[in-house]
């Protein structure tokens, strides 16, 4: 009996990610490589008039069927089995990248004269979102405490959706999905997640209760800080429905070249996730050391407000902190310049480690940091740090002298 390449591997994930979308085997030679190649392509062609009509038929139907490039091919439908299977959802549609799937998801479930509440820790270019596009189009949003004292306030007739992201945006704030997704559906809202963090590996906002998660495939499944890309996947065939149409209608298409990288990205992202994950808790062990510092942001620190949460929801960790440091912001500017290992930017989730400061403004309209930093947190910075897969003991080599530094008059 020929062994086949793909198929019958067991369920749990680490094997999944390294079984789900290798190349078939060649039916003559039995031959094959292991990674399916980039199949590049704008024209899809078919053997006959018949079977053109037979992908069109299906098609109709909202299957999965390319008639053109602009779906993709095998490499596409690898990618989106995989994303399936990592969030435990039925459809995954790509974006050329996370903020595209956000866009797309959004605007797959808000038509003119609606309303969408919106957490007020999400990601902050979900607000530039709104202020240019959605509000043009009539869509109107309010950004509020994921409290559900608050989100009831805010609620108005024409609220259909709840857009949540958790944790949250830079102080990794855990939110109760589960409660804030019943609160949602006794509403007839529909429940959108970010979980770029979890990236479905540590944790699934849809077996949480969500019904759309949106991913920037662009952190941890790339993984190598060398990709854009972005995904919503769905379960309920009304809203894969909706997301299929607007995926399609939108053009929101993504290269074979990405949809192979993130494969390849994806094979590894349990390993590098906990990789981070461990030197991000050896990091937060020296930090809690640090005089200067005055509180972690990161779920997985005992301390952090949002640990029980965590504990209950999450089936892992990654490298994303957030830090409070009494220093001000000339000190905490010298602090990063002084850095060697951490590069200065804003995306995380590859393999190295990155830092930067957290804007003022972002933290004075998250609720969040208002209820939380204490007169001395608010007189010092917020520093972000990515750790990467570096050896901790010269992560915190750097940031020992790096702290030095600041602290010099
Ligand atoms: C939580 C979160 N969601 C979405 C995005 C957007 O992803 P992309 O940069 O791929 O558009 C980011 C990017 O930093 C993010 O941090």
């Amino acid at each position: 009996m020929p062994r086949e390449s793909t198929g019958d591997a067991p369920d749990r994930i680490d094997t999944q990610l390294q079984h789900i979308g290798q190349a078939p085997l060649d039916p003559v030679t039995g031959a094959g490589p292991v990674a399916l190649p980039s199949m590049r392509t704008s024209t899809v062609r078919f053997a006959s008039m018949d079977m053109l009509d037979r992908a069109q038929a299906a098609k109709q139907r909202g299957e999965r069927v390319p008639t053109y490039g602009r779906v993709g091919l095998q490499t596409h439908e690898a990618l989106e089995t995989l994303l399936c299977r990592l969030e435990g959802g039925q459809r995954a549609f790509l974006a050329p990248s996370g903020m595209a799937a956000i866009s797309m998801a959004l605007m797959a479930c808000l038509s003119q004269g609606e309303h969408a509440l919106v957490v007020d820790c999400v990601y902050g270019p979900v607000r530039y979102l709104h202020k240019t596009i959605l509000s043009r189009m009539g869509i109107a949003a309010d950004f509020v405490a994921p409290s559900l004292e608050k989100l009831q306030a805010a609620l108005r007739p024409e609220t259909r959706i709840l857009y949540l992201e958790s944790p949250g945006s830079l102080l990794l704030e855990m939110l109760d999905l589960p409660a804030l997704a019943r609160w949602a559906h006794q509403h007839k809202l529909t429940v959108i997640a970010d979980n770029t963090w979890g990236s479905g590996y540590i944790y699934q906002p849809l077996t949480l209760g969500a019904d759309i998660s949106v991913i920037a495939a662009t952190k941890y499944i790339g993984g190598h800080s060398d990709l854009m890309l972005g995904a919503a996947v769905a379960t309920d065939p009304a809203l894969i429905a909706r997301l299929h149409e607007t995926h399609y209608a939108l053009g929101s298409t993504v290269s074979a070249d990405d949809a192979w990288l993130a494969l390849r990205g994806a094979r590894t992202l349990g390993l590098r996730m906990r990789g981070c994950a461990e030197n991000a808790q050896t990091v937060c062990q020296w930090l809690a050391q640090q005089p200067q510092v005055s509180r972690i942001f990161f779920p997985a620190w005992p301390e952090d407000p949002g640990h029980a949460l965590w504990q209950r929801d999450a089936k892992g960790s990654n490298g994303l902190l957030a830090v409070a440091v009494d220093f001000t912001t000339p000190q905490t500017r010298r602090l990063i310049d002084h850095l060697r290992l951490f590069s200065i930017g804003y995306s995380w989730g590859g393999y190295e480690s990155l830092v930067t400061q957290v804007e003022p403004s972002a933290l004075a309209s998250h609720h969040y940091w208002g209820a939380n930093a204490t007169p001395r947190m608010q007189a010092g910075t917020v520093l972000r740090l990515h750790i990467g897969l570096e050896d901790p003991v010269d992560l915190i080599a750097d940031l020992d002298e790096a702290f030095k530094a600041a602290a010099q008059p």
